[in-house]
């Protein structure tokens, strides 16, 4: 018998009217689990069950849900009669761009978008405009939205994307079809971490721009190695083409500054969404000035267009300033504070884990993390396919669950804690994991994905 009755019971119906029951099918998991309310760093299920979140909405609640202080912020906008659908410009946001510009020192000046996905679309085609190449390279094991250009390789079943190859480029391993032929054979995928494919990419194509997730969170944690960044940062320089951080997940949950202000390295344009707005729909391009005033260009042919009707919707554009006041006030100290919640996590992590005497990694930046069954950190995606247990990570998510501690039951999935996270929640998060872990390893052998 199912714990979740009433979670299937809701799919089949919206299975009658939604294709997959569900509107975004990155949501769809087993077991499929109906969310009905959230509160801090907890989340409860139409059954009833109460749950420790590290899903976090795909790591976009980084304060935790329906903060306090943005739920007042988007009151008290409501209450005002603020205008939902107007025209010309809003005070609203001007007020957050200059916030986020004070902040994120390589951008200069930015446009507002309402996912994470528009904002990678756009920075990849100013890149086309500014380069007048249409050439683009892609990461394999990253993730940057659901466009043509980007569509790809996320977590790849080998049979399709072949084994490791260096210097070289992989096959486009499409997530969607309707994408056009003509358009893959512009899209290069690499490995991260290995700077002599994107030298060999760059020999062959003229390129616009590389984008990339500083750290790969769509598979994990997976970290540049010393001086991958950097040497990217300088290819660009070199060849001419732009540098775009994705920094969508990684952005202002690792840093005010965004991950670039920890690693040092400016990218051309930058993109941002989930934490920026703790999981209102928000998304942001930014960047030099010089790129982002392709958006006004005065050469018609070189303009590039931005529209949207929800773009800087008042609502979710009042949740941001709100957000990004938060998370710079010193009375607050969010960094710090999940920060330690993050090494005590892997403190005890790393010590239920060696009792078992099996090969695991726990990766960590801040409040994100990743528990990887393989004994070394992982470099790229193709070192996680080949080592990683997928069988056991799974089963590992799904026992959790069963124990109130919710984790995304897709394996390689980041965990994210958000900074209504106590130390009470990761004790008890710790002490339900010991008895997963227990019970699960006398279960399941030792597998592999092939
Ligand atoms: C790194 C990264 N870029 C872009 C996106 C796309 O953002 P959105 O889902 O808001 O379109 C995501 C979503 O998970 C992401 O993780």
């Amino acid at each position: 018998m199912s714990m979740w009755p009433k979670s299937q019971e809701i799919l089949k119906t919206n299975e009658q009217w939604i294709p997959g029951g569900v509107v975004s099918l990155n949501r769809k998991s087993d077991p499929n689990i109906c969310f009905t309310r959230g509160m801090g760093s907890r989340v409860w299920d139409i059954e009833g069950n109460e749950y420790i979140d590290y899903q976090a909405g795909f790591a976009a609640t980084f304060l935790g849900h329906n903060d306090p202080d943005i739920t007042e912020a988007v009151r008290q906008a409501l209450g005002n009669d603020t205008v939902l659908m107007g025209a010309g410009p809003t005070d609203l946001e001007g007020q957050f761009a200059e916030l986020f510009c004070r902040h994120v020192s390589s951008v200069e000046s930015l446009q507002i978008t309402s996912t994470g996905s528009e904002a990678t679309y756009h920075a990849m085609r100013i890149a086309r405009a500014v380069t007048g190449r249409d050439h683009v390279i892609v990461m394999q094991g990253g993730y940057n939205g659901w466009h043509n250009d980007v569509a790809c390789n996320v977590i790849s079943s080998l049979n399709d994307v072949g084994p490791r190859v260096s210097p070289g480029e992989y096959p486009f391993d499409a997530l969607s079809a309707g994408i056009p032929e003509v358009h893959k054979s512009l899209v290069h995928i690499v490995n991260y971490n290995d700077l002599d494919s994107v030298e060999y990419v760059l020999k062959r194509y003229p390129v616009a721009c590389l984008i990339l997730e500083p750290i790969l969170q769509n598979i994990g944690i997976v970290k540049p190695k010393a001086g991958y960044l950097e040497g990217l940062r300088q290819l660009a320089d070199e060849h001419g083409f732009l540098l775009i951080f994705d920094e969508v997940k990684t952005g202002f949950r690792h840093a005010i500054g965004g991950y670039q202000s920890l690693c040092g390295i400016q990218p051309d344009l930058s993109t941002f969404g989930k934490a920026v707005a703790n999981g209102y729909p928000l998304g942001v391009i930014g960047g030099k000035k010089k790129y982002m005033d392709y958006f006004v260009h005065p050469d018609r042919d070189k303009r590039v267009l931005i529209a949207g009707t929800y773009n800087a919707f008042p609502l979710t554009t009042v949740a941001a300033i709100a957000t990004l006041q938060k998370l710079t006030s010193p009375e607050h100290r969010v960094y710090e504070h999940v920060n330690q919640l993050g090494q005590r996590l892997e403190d005890g992590l790393n010590t239920i884990f060696a009792a078992t005497g099996r090969p695991f990694h726990l990766a960590r930046q801040g409040s994100a993390y990743c528990l990887y069954f393989m004994d070394h950190a992982p470099v790229d995606f193709h070192d996680i396919a080949a080592n990683h247990d997928f069988a056991l990570d799974k089963a590992y998510r799904v026992k959790l669950i069963e124990k109130g501690i919710f984790n995304f039951p897709l394996p390689i999935k980041q965990g994210s804690i958000s900074f209504a996270h106590t130390v009470q929640d990761i004790d008890e998060t710790l002490e339900k994991t010991e008895a997963v872990v227990s019970q699960l390893f006398q279960q399941i052998p030792h597998s592999q994905i092939a």
